[in-house]
């Protein structure tokens, strides 16, 4: 990346919209040495001499952080590395990623998280990774919390698996308050969901799938509360795609709990009925629930229960997805489309305010990671900024995306809403057309 002239950036003539400082309006963005120089009305900074992004006609957001993100290194690198990862979050308008440890081996060790955040991987945003809350994520023995933290984990968790034994989930929670960091639960009490593929009802009967139901994942989240009520500690329920799981947390939010939950585009967007023909770009754990699920998903993204909008950006290459549905492996990929399909189907749609869901994808996910200095605009915060064209219409396409993984369920999705650029540290590193820069030395 060479060198800004002054290592100044004005962001000028956009909207800008940070929840954060309340700000929804006119203003200028000055970004100098990494850091957020100056917010003010807009004009005002015209003599600065500085780099400019013209940004009129664009939502100047904070940039957006995607706290669930699979990029499958280690181990894994032919579905995704986290250098193509990382450039699929640029594109998507992500300026930071939390990355999960289902890698090959899993990220249970202070080395591996360490080794994720070598500038060697050659990552374009920032990574903060989740360590596995169990030796293997196994389940059965506590990882080393103080020291993973103290090598850069921002919380725990066993995704991709439940930690199902009460004891285990118990004393999890009771090592994570002490370092104040969350514990994210996948909540799947396999026992109900053995060689289940999709959710349980009348798609799954006539597709004759093994269903999936909603109670497998309620349940665990309802003991999962009891357990935060009585250790104190703080629960994020990743993925959370049921209503009664929903429930549940608007429950415990109702009694002062510290439980927060995350909701994917996918089980806003689509439902068990769009699994129509065995397409296995529609499996993902957990699978696309009924439409009732779906309404209460929609009300509680309006409403504020759900605090994040997450991906569970899941690659996986195409001949492991090429197979019966029954046998392939769960997940999507999903930072490309994000935007596209909050602003199509919750703005759009749905009325959300835009605010409403720069909130979901920028202040609330900074807050349930403890991300400081991030999720905002406010003076003296890190310089990661997204620029969008809320109007803007257009095609997504699956093969074009930066992920080396292509199993996405929405391709060929016409789409309202593009990143216009996602800026890292003062620096753009994701632009969608040529320079609108002009590169002026006043
Ligand atoms: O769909 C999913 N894919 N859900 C998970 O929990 C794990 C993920 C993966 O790692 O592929
Ligand atoms: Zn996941």
């Amino acid at each position: 990346m060479p060198p800004l002239p002054n290592n100044k950036l004005l962001i000028r003539g956009g909207h800008l919209l940070d929840p954060a400082q309340n700000l929804d309006g006119s203003y200028d963005l000055l970004l100098a040495e990494g850091r957020v120089a100056e917010v003010a009305p807009a004009g005002k900074l015209d003599q600065v001499e500085a780099e400019i992004f013209d940004a009129r006609g664009m939502i100047v957001a904070p940039g957006f952080i995607d706290i669930h993100v699979h990029l499958r290194e280690p181990g894994q690198f032919y579905k995704e590395t986290i250098a193509s990862g990382t450039m699929a979050a640029a594109a998507g308008g992500f300026t930071s990623v939390c990355a999960m440890p289902n890698t090959v081996p899993v990220n249970d060790s202070p080395a591996i998280t360490r080794w994720m955040q070598d500038p060697e991987r050659g990552a374009q945003v920032n990574v903060f990774p989740i360590a596995a809350a169990t030796l293997g994520s196994l389940g059965e023995q506590l990882t080393d919390y103080a020291a993973l933290v103290r090598a850069g984990a921002v919380a725990v968790t066993d995704d991709g698996k439940p930690i199902l034994r009460d004891e285990i989930m118990e004393t999890a929670l009771k090592a994570a308050v002490r370092l104040e960091i969350p514990v994210v639960q996948h909540a799947e009490d396999t026992r109900m969901t053995t060689a289940a593929s999709m959710n349980s009802g009348p798609s799954a009967f006539r597709l004759g799938l093994r269903g999936w139901p909603p109670e497998a994942e309620s349940s665990i989240v309802r003991r999962d509360i009891e357990l935060t009520a009585k250790t104190g500690a703080h629960l994020h329920v990743a993925h959370l795609s049921a209503a009664e799981s929903l429930n549940a947390v608007r429950d415990a939010k109702s009694e002062g709990l510290r439980v927060t939950c995350e909701v994917t585009p996918h089980h806003f967007a689509l439902v068990d009925e769009d699994v129509t023909d065995y397409n296995t770009n529609f499996k993902m754990n957990p699978p696309l629930r009924s439409r009732h699920d779906r309404e209460a998903l929609l009300a509680g993204l309006a409403d504020g229960i759900i605090d994040c909008i997450a991906t569970d950006h899941a690659p996986h290459a195409r001949h492991e997805k090429n197979a019966e549905f029954d046998r392939a492996p769960f997940g999507i990929t999903g930072l490309e489309t994000a935007l596209g399909l909050a602003i199509s189907i919750l703005h759009e749609k749905n009325k959300l305010p835009l605010k409403r869901i720069i909130e979901l994808l920028t202040t609330n996910p900074a807050r349930v990671m403890g991300l400081a200095g991030r999720g905002t605009l406010a003076p003296g915060s890190h310089a990661d900024v997204t620029v969008f064209d809320p109007a803007r219409e257009w095609t997504y396409r699956a093969a074009d995306s930066h992920s080396k993984s292509k199993n996405s369920p929405f391709d060929a999705w016409r789409m309202q809403g593009r990143i216009a650029a996602t800026i890292v540290a003062g620096n753009i590193i994701f632009r969608d057309e040529p320079p609108r820069t002009q590169n002026t030395q006043r």
